[in-house]
């Protein structure tokens, strides 16, 4: 590594991935079915230390021991064994509804107390320990708080408490979505017992239809309330829970329905009481909220959205092996993603006029618009096309904010740039480099640092060309210009979501 990675970058990026797409000779599907390999970037007194490992789940233990996939991932179903009763399975299946998922864990990192998870969107977490990426041991959410489903997207306060949002189907009670919260001193000082031991919860919101509840990759949260957007990307609860029968995989158990409406439910994260508002808007996909917060009685939120919800299915295998032309030309029909805000009046009252825009801030030209029945429509502002992967200096999540970070996309499942949007001004700034692949772009503040933008961007880089080997790039998160990069003398893969461990103070 080169010296001139700044000396007071001291910790650790944990990142999580898919990085094993076959065992034996059987294949999966779509890149998000792959099996999750770990791996982080240690900043010591400028030097960059690598190191990765795939993540022992019972998933990836049981298709290696039996030479081939043999565990169903999101978009590869395998079929019982024939040796084994097809029929008895399916029944227990069907008895408890909902399958039993894959522990394949791959989506990002997530924290609890002390404790660090491999995490995806199901029932099941890895613990990982964050320096030797050794596997510590499957959790079960469902041991600590009646869920199915939870997103591998929490929200952190300044206190260290974690925030996060699940799905309970069936058989736990009322269908519902559930907001919990892990307190910041939950794990036992040998960390022998898990943090969720002392999950709570927040509060619920009721699905709007039993059968169909929304699919949500994350949520928004801002000082006083959490942003839930209910859209009408749903899951298929019977089709899910008989999708052995039909031998579908639980991808096509998503269904976007764009006719209906998306409805933002508001809740008090102090009292757990939603805001009786109903609001709505266009029906819409959104997977990442970039960020939510409080203004002059207003919420405000961005997400980024798509007009369908065909962004999975480029996924699939198949069309990643495509040249990038070719790609282009077969999905000039996916729609791009948008990042868009929308704001909430949160004083509604029933005097207030029927038709008339509640959005009394200048400098956005979203609506809400008091309907007759009182509920009240929504009407985004578009801030920028083209971006994915969003993040921001974390220490101005829930706070009013001005810039954002994320991946390019101009049409190819691998994104080759980063930028950095300037809400204020509506501009942006780029980082590229020819056959390059940047990940995920993650902002790490300086020292002491008061101004939003005063810190560097990391980035894993990585190439097709084999003369460009992988490197850590340090950005200055100002103006985008390299500081320095790091080259890592191993294959690095491209991967998804990751988390920034700052060193131990001392260190
Ligand atoms: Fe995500």
């Amino acid at each position: 590594s080169r010296s001139s990675i700044p000396s007071w970058l001291q910790g650790t990026l944990l990142r999580n991935g898919p990085g094993l797409f076959s065992v034996g000779s059987s294949e999966y599907n779509h890149w998000f079915d792959g099996m999750s390999l770990i791996h982080s970037f240690t900043f010591t007194d400028g030097e960059v230390t690598y190191r990765s490992k795939f993540l022992k789940s019972d998933t990836y233990k049981r298709n290696t021991q039996a030479d081939r996939i043999v565990v169903s991932e999101f978009g590869t179903m395998i079929y019982p064994d024939p040796c084994k009763n097809i029929f008895s399975r399916a029944f227990t299946h069907l008895c408890n509804v909902i399958p039993d998922f894959t522990d394949n864990n791959l989506i990002n990192i997530i924290r609890y107390g002390q404790d660090y998870y491999a995490s995806s969107e199901v029932n099941y977490m890895n613990q990982i320990d964050p320096t030797t990426l050794e596997t510590v041991g499957r959790i079960n959410y469902r041991n600590h708080i009646a869920l199915n489903l939870a997103t591998a997207h929490p929200h952190y306060d300044s206190e260290g408490n974690t925030y996060n949002m699940g799905t309970a189907i069936m058989g736990l009670g009322r269908p519902k979505y559930v907001i919990f919260k892990v307190p910041a001193d939950a794990s036992d000082k040998e960390q022998k017992k898990p943090a969720l031991r002392k999950v709570q919860q927040v509060c619920s919101i009721p699905f709007r239809s039993t059968l169909f509840p929304s699919y949500y990759h994350s949520f928004g949260m801002t000082d006083n309330y959490i942003v839930f957007v209910e859209q009408p990307f749903k899951l298929d609860i019977v089709r899910l829970a008989t999708a052995y029968f039909r031998g579908v995989n639980w991808g096509s158990c998503l269904k976007f329905d764009k006719d209906d409406i998306t409805l933002f439910h508001v809740v008090n994260r102090k009292t757990g009481k939603a805001v009786s508002t109903r609001f709505y808007g266009d029906a819409l996909v959104v997977f990442h909220h970039i960020n939510a917060y409080e203004d002059d009685g207003h919420l405000v939120f961005d997400l980024i959205t798509y007009k369908d919800s065909h962004l999975y299915d480029m996924f699939y295998i198949q069309n990643m092996r495509q040249e990038t032309s070719k790609f282009t030309e077969s999905n000039k029909t996916f729609s791009p993603p948008i990042c868009k805000r929308f704001v909430l009046p949160l004083n509604v009252n029933k005097e207030s006029s029927k038709g008339s825009n509640l959005v009394t801030l200048t400098d956005t030209t979203a609506r809400a618009v008091m309907q007759d029945n009182g509920s009240v429509y929504c009407q985004p502002d578009t801030l920028f096309e083209g971006l994915e992967l969003p993040g921001i200096n974390y220490k101005f999540n829930t706070k009013k904010y001005r810039y954002f970070y994320g991946s390019r996309v101009e049409w190819s499942p691998h994104p080759n740039k980063i930028a950095k949007i300037d809400i204020v001004t509506r501009k942006h700034i780029e980082w590229r480099q020819d056959s390059c692949y940047p990940s995920e772009p993650v902002f790490v503040a300086s020292p002491g640092a008061v101004e939003e933008d005063d810190g560097v961007i990391l980035s894993s880089v990585i190439s097709p060309d084999p003369n460009i080997s992988p490197f850590m790039l340090v950005l200055d998160a100002k103006n985008f210009k390299e500081i320095a990069r790091a080259s890592i003398p191993a294959s690095v893969h491209m991967d998804l979501h990751g988390l920034f461990i700052p060193a131990a103070s001392g260190h």
